[in-house]
């Protein structure tokens, strides 16, 4: 039934149809066999998506989704002036981030713009794009810090990932192949971010009112302030000749310690994500491997087919056109129930302590749920299968996105069923070291397989510490490859890690919440 139609259709019906319907599969489209192959990314995007900690270690998304943000939500915005702001600007989720942004001492001071909300304001010596251009006309002289918040409903795009990490690894890959044709170069040779905005503010600002990014801190570049936002204060930073208002040691310290509240969700529903329409570069059969072979486990869009690209933009004005009526499953939730039951307990088998009879304990206690005993020839397989839907046998699929997630997240728990059944069965048939071994290594397999951001949290703690992952421009190669536990005095020194601009540890390179010199 489903290919005839498809023949009956043609081709490209068939492909305005993908999004609507649960059969119908293009060639070169979002397929299931693309999902299947990349389950284990297509699930770490929805588990990682607007939550700091993932998107910082994955950070080149590679998915767009549809999402709004609630009327009355509270937005922040630094800026050299105490004005209200018009038009397009930047505005930051949290306080913190908007912060760094209050002050004047670049004259026209960066108010978010080309560099983002908390981005390190531009260098005295670059260029600066044409927006940030026309602000510099005003007189700007009373540094304040904003405070708007929604007057509506807002709709937004949301891009996965770092995305506005203004580096070259890879964090702007959905911005320069994909939305804003490739071109790295803003206005007057500038940085490119003005332009991106733009860009997307001219082809999606009629279905949708701005876009969410994530730098260190999240963000949201606002198409129309007039349409979309209530002015509520500017209030105005110390005056910097009286030394006893700017006691701040400890701005870089709590600008870690605010973004990394979010490390696992932005809090308060302030982005409620359409998930059930998500459009993902895992879906289609394209080319995502990164030339640079360090960062092989990140994927990139350089080597991908550009008129592939092109059908990904297509696909995203679409979803945006026709917004769902039905509410959007909480993959996030689904995914959230599979990482919390399996994360800690597939660490805790691996462990060197950890004995034949105990790690027997622990596949019991996972498994037995499945198993109807007694075992029979029909038992394991039976078990199996109820393993491997249980969490997701229960949704309502109804998007061709819902049944390419269901391929994707019920992979991956296929391959953790086969592998702990697997595990199981031998340890039953025999005691040896060797078995037990064996076992272990199938374990971290496994692991490597799924690359959970949970194994790399750095648990709580002290209270003059935070935890540092690597966030666009802070951090050095080992926040990223092992985040941990920093203290106050080591916060700005962790540099290094973002290639093509700053963050990257250049020296005189700034990062958020350095501004004017502290003493
Ligand atoms: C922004 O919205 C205001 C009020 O709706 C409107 O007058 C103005 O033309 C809009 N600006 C742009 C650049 O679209
Ligand atoms: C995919 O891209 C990589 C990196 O540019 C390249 O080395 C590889 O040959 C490409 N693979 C295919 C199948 O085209």
């Amino acid at each position: 039934m489903a290919s005839r139609l498809a023949i009956l259709l043609g081709a490209s019906t068939v492909l305005a149809l993908a999004s609507q319907s649960p059969i119908i599969e293009s060639q070169n489209g979002p397929n299931e066999e693309s999902a299947r192959q990349r389950a284990p990314q297509i699930f770490n995007a929805l588990h990682s998506s607007v939550r700091q900690w993932g998107s910082s270690l994955y950070h080149n998304g590679m998915s767009f989704l549809p999402a709004t943000i609630p009327a009355n939500t509270d937005f922040y915005h630094g800026n050299p002036d105490n004005k209200p702001v018009t038009g397009m600007e930047w505005l930051a989720f949290e306080i913190e981030h908007a912060e760094g942004f209050a002050r004047g001492r670049f004259g026209r001071g960066p108010g978010g713009g080309p560099h983002g909300p908390g981005g390190p304001p531009p260098k005295d010596e670059e260029p600066l794009s044409e927006l940030r251009r026309r602000d510099e006309v005003t007189e700007a002289t009373t540094p304040a810090l904003h405070h708007y918040r929604t007057a509506h409903d807002m709709r937004v795009l949301y891009l996965d990932g770092m995305s506005a990490g203004k580096t070259t690894m890879g964090t702007l890959d959905q911005q320069e192949f994909v939305l804003c044709d490739g071109d790295r170069t803003g206005p007057g040779g500038g940085p490119p971010d003005a332009k991106f905005a733009a860009d997307m503010c001219r082809d999606f600002g009629h279905v949708i009112e701005g876009v969410v990014r994530m730098e260190a801190g999240f963000e949201v570049i606002a198409c129309n302030f007039s349409t979309s936002l209530h002015f509520i204060s500017a209030t105005a930073r110390p005056p910097s000749d009286v030394p006893e208002y700017n006691h701040n040691q400890l701005r870089e310290f709590e600008f870690v310690r605010g973004i990394g509240q979010r490390y696992h969700g932005i809090a308060a529903g302030r982005v409620q994500v359409d998930y059930s329409n998500i459009v993902s570069a895992f879906f289609y059969d394209m080319n995502l491997t990164n030339p640079d072979p360090a960062h092989a486990s990140l994927p990139r869009f350089s080597s991908s087919d550009p008129k592939i690209l092109k059908d990904i933009k297509s696909a995203v004005l679409s979803v945006l056109s026709n917004p769902s009526s039905t509410p959007s499953i909480d993959w996030q939730g689904v995914v959230d129930l599979i990482v919390t039951r399996y994360s800690d307990r597939l660490q805790f088998m691996a462990l060197p302590s950890t004995t034949h009879s105990i790690l027997l304990s622990e596949l019991n206690f996972l498994l037995n749920l499945f198993i109807d005993y007694p075992i029979t020839d029909s038992t394991i397989p039976t078990a199996i299968s109820r393993c491997t839907t249980s969490y997701i046998s229960g949704l309502s699929l109804s998007t061709h996105t819902d049944h390419l997630l269901y391929t994707a997240v019920s992979t991956v728990k296929s391959t953790i069923c086969h592998t702990l059944f697997s595990i199981r069965s031998s340890l039953l048939d025999s005691n040896t070291f060797n078995t037990l071994k064996s076992a272990k290594d199938q374990i971290n397999s496994l692991t490597k397989y799924l690359g959970w951001t949970t194994w790399l949290e750095c648990g709580k703690c002290a209270y003059d510490e935070v935890c540092m992952v690597a966030m666009w421009p802070l951090g050095g190669v080992k926040e990223h490859e092992h985040p941990s536990c920093v203290s106050r005095e080591d916060v700005s020194s962790k540099t290094g890690y973002w290639e093509g601009g700053p963050g990257g540890g250049r020296p005189g390179s700034r990062r958020p919440g350095e501004g004017r010199d502290e003493r």
